[in-house]
């Protein structure tokens, strides 16, 4: 089939290279001209491992091409993703779904036959029939129809995630829509995903509603952990204990720092400020987001309690400063309220992350990048692990860290305490 995407970002992008490698003709659209020339050279700008390959792999075998003429590639297209972002409006909780309804509102000027249009960007419940409303200003309601297609794609995992999805969820009640949806993922289906027709709005809200349980899931175990480190229970063994219960699943169950990322905080504010304009609210997902907000600084109590009190010239190591493992992206990371609050308490800190410097951390003095573990380490009174990259697991800390008497808080409890305990290093875990 001949599919746009419109935005290349984690969704559009990846979406488009896996749809490519299905055997579509897809072209990925956006309106970043110089995004567009690197794509053209096989110059990714995010970090997805597996993505280059495979632009690389579709865009030679003339199955992938990148435009900035909206116009033309919509014309040349029978599906069209809309896929540009969906940030949350600043200091509020409703999403900003502005490049959505420009997208709409160029999709048609450009619709003369048939076209399904699908919002894949992560929409608030009802978008899709604002969507709906725009389009019909301009076209016939017998040349478009307007469906739900939510993402379910991990950063780090997507291409897989993409591949091997548990569902397909195709919200759309327009029965040439739904057979020609089911035909495009039918290699997906395949393999084994579920594939789920709903209603548009039921589909717009799977993808809210399933988000929002992950990071309940996530608080859940956050919150079971700090009762642990009280009790001196490990909360790996309540984690594994509760996990295995079919019921309740072990996945999204490793407690940690704060959820960060680019959709958990995002969704889940969301769908609170959905529920407000629907007037009843989701008090349980109120209470994650808050609880959430709070672990970066119930932490920071730690640290200075860990520190005696005493972080004034302190070397303080961080150990990975993205969201999690296997991504470069810093959006909503805990390091990002971490490290500004030990610096300003006077620490000198050093950071390491394998995805390099970061330019949110430029502005602070005393705050420096190391491109190796060693450097980043060598010196410090307390190494944070903050991020679970696979390089940190068998580092041999004795044989880095100079200072004696040096602390690892591992925040993502990637060590033993046992085998630290062993080497004589002060060692402080979550919930154990
Ligand atoms: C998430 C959803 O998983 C995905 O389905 C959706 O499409 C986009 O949002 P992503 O934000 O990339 O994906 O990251 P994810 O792997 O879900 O982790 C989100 C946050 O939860 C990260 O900060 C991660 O460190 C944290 N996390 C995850 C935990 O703290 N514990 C866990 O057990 C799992």
């Amino acid at each position: 089939m001949k599919l746009c995407m419109i935005g290349t970002g984690y969704v559009g992008l990846v979406s488009g290279v896996c749809f490519a490698d299905l055997g579509n003709e897809v072209i990925c659209v956006d309106k970043d001209k110089l995004k567009i020339n690197k794509l053209k050279k096989s110059i990714i700008p995010i970090y997805e491992p597996g993505l280059d390959e495979l632009v690389k792999k579709n865009f030679k075998a003339g199955r992938l091409k990148f435009s900035t003429d909206l116009a033309e590639s919509v014309q040349k297209s029978n599906i069209i993703f809309i896929c540009v972002g969906t940030p949350t409006k600043k200091n509020r909780y409703e999403a900003d779904l502005s490049q959505v309804y420009s997208a709409a509102k160029e999709i048609s000027k450009n619709i003369k036959s048939f076209k399904i249009i699908i919002n894949k960007s992560t929409v608030p419940v009802t978008t899709g029939d604002n969507v709906e409303k725009i389009i019909s200003k301009k076209v016939k309601h017998n040349l478009f129809s307007v469906v739900s297609n939510p993402e379910f794609l991990r950063e780090g995992e997507a291409i897989r995630d993409f591949i091997y999805p548990d569902r397909v969820v195709i919200g759309t009640k327009n029965k040439k829509s739904n057979k020609i949806l089911k035909n495009l993922y039918l290699p997906l289906i395949s393999k084994g995903a579920k594939y789920i027709n709903t209603s548009r709005r039921a589909a717009e809200l799977i993808k809210y509603a399933s988000n929002a349980f992950l990071a309940t899931k996530i608080t859940y175990i956050n919150e079971l952990a700090n009762l642990c480190e009280k009790l001196k229970i490990n909360v790996e063994d309540v984690s594994i204990g509760i996990g295995t219960d079919k019921r309740i699943g072990g996945r999204f169950l490793r407690a940690g720092p704060a959820y960060g990322g680019s959709c958990f905080p995002k969704d889940t504010r969301a769908l609170i400020d959905t529920a407000n304009k629907s007037k009843t609210s989701l008090s349980l997902i109120k209470t994650v987001v808050d609880s959430n907000d709070k672990r970066s600084n119930l932490l920071l109590k730690r640290i200075t309690t860990i520190l005696k009190n005493k972080i004034k010239n302190k070397k303080i190591t961080f150990l990975g400063v993205t969201f999690k493992a296997n991504t470069d992206d810093m959006r909503e990371s805990s390091s990002l309220k971490m490290i500004p609050f030990l610096n300003k308490k006077g620490a000198k800190i050093r950071y390491y992350d394998p995805t390099g410097k970061k330019s949110e951390f430029d502005k602070f003095k005393n705050v420096e990048f190391k491109n190796n573990i060693k450097d980043a380490c060598e010196l410090s009174d307390l190494i944070i692990l903050h991020t679970e990259w696979n390089e940190f697991k068998l580092i041999d800390l004795k044989k880095i860290v100079k200072k004696k008497n040096f602390i690892i808080y591992d925040l993502r409890n990637i060590y033993s305490s046992e085998k630290m305990k062993k080497n004589n290093i002060k060692y402080f875990g979550i919930g154990k």
